[in-house]
């Protein structure tokens, strides 16, 4: 549906699960989290009530993310009813990719095939050095089993922290010379517990294009797409710089976002919060909660002037 601004409202992201097998520096703070209690978190039949109110609303396209959605056990029933229930023309998942060599292939038999996984490095000393725990061999193995299954696209999401992993920019763009990937630079946002290191390791993505000339833009991308699409020529994949700091691309927003806990969110960066799940519970009337919302989305976010969103990035879900 559209929004106050004439957006068209139609994309879901649904964190399944506040939990996380890793605990990415910038992600989640250092003294460690709060989890939500078990009680707080959506069951799947919560789930399935809200996607099928927010199909209804116009969602046709809905990405699985956390923390790591792939902890939330009996994912795959989840993704089957979603897809059983509703008609999703694109249906995808956001993963750190530790558990994903055991799960992909059901994930896939249950109807996802877009997939997104995060890596900020292909040095294992460095993997444990940002996430603090876990083996980037589980990741480049889940990896290497989603391009065997055929997954498509297959997208790797890379957020630039500078100093740490920007001697890598190259690395990763050959990755794309002869594989059929997406290689996604994303700038570090300034969410929950992050704001110190946010701002000391914060690298525009212009860096990733003086770094590598040879760049091209690739015209005609899909406006309301978060990446600006460049490739080299002659190389089989392509390469996005994701610029919420320095680019704004609030204009062209679709999304709205539905956290492990209930609360829709219709700004990744603002704090305002819609408690669906209390509504659900209370037999309030969650609908016109929804369409209500998504006509009042807010129409930019407020970054450059110091805003700040104080939920930690794993209760969101990115
Ligand atoms: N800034 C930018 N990206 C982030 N992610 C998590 N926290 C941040 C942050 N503060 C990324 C993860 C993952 C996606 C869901 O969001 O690395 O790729
Ligand atoms: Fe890292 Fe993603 Fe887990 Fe956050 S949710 S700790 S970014 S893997």
């Amino acid at each position: 549906m559209k929004d106050q601004f004439g957006r068209n409202i139609h994309y879901l992201r649904l964190s399944v699960t506040d939990r996380c097998n890793l605990r990415c520096r910038y992600c989640m703070p250092k003294e460690g989290i709060q989890k939500e209690r078990h009680d707080e978190i959506l069951s799947f039949e919560e789930i399935l009530q809200l996607v099928s109110l927010f199909v209804k609303a116009g969602i046709d396209k809905i990405r699985l993310t956390g923390g790591e959605p792939l902890v939330r056990k009996k994912l795959p029933n989840l993704i089957e009813a979603i897809n059983r229930e509703n008609s999703i023309r694109d249906f995808s998942i956001t993963t750190n990719g530790i558990l994903l060599k055991h799960h992909a292939k059901e994930i896939l038999d249950a109807g996802i095939s877009r997939i997104n996984i995060s890596l900020d490095t292909m040095k294992a000393s460095k993997f444990r050095e940002i996430a603090q725990i876990g083996d980037l061999k589980d990741v480049l193995e889940g990896i290497a089993t989603v391009q065997t299954l055929g997954f498509k696209p297959i997208k790797i999401n890379t957020v630039l922290i500078k100093g740490v992993n920007d001697d890598e920019i190259e690395d990763f763009i050959n990755l794309t010379r002869h594989e059929d990937l997406e290689v996604r630079f994303i700038e570090l946002m300034p969410v929950g517990g992050n704001r110190g290191y946010s701002r000391t390791h914060f690298m525009p993505n212009t860096e990733v294009l003086k770094r590598c000339p040879d760049l091209i833009p690739i015209s005609g991308t899909d406006k309301s797409s978060t990446a600006s699409k460049y490739l080299i020529p002659g190389y089989r994949g392509r390469v996005g710089l994701i610029s919420p700091n320095s680019h704004k691309f609030c204009g062209a927003c679709n999304r709205v976002r539905l956290t492990a806990d209930g609360k829709m969110k219709t700004c990744l960066l603002s704090n305002e919060e819609v408690d669906l799940k209390s509504a659900l519970r209370r037999n309030v009337s969650v609908e016109e909660l929804i369409r209500k919302n998504i006509f009042l989305k807010p129409g930019d976010h407020h970054l450059e002037t110091g805003g700040f969103v104080t939920r930690n990035m794993s209760a969101i879900g990115g």
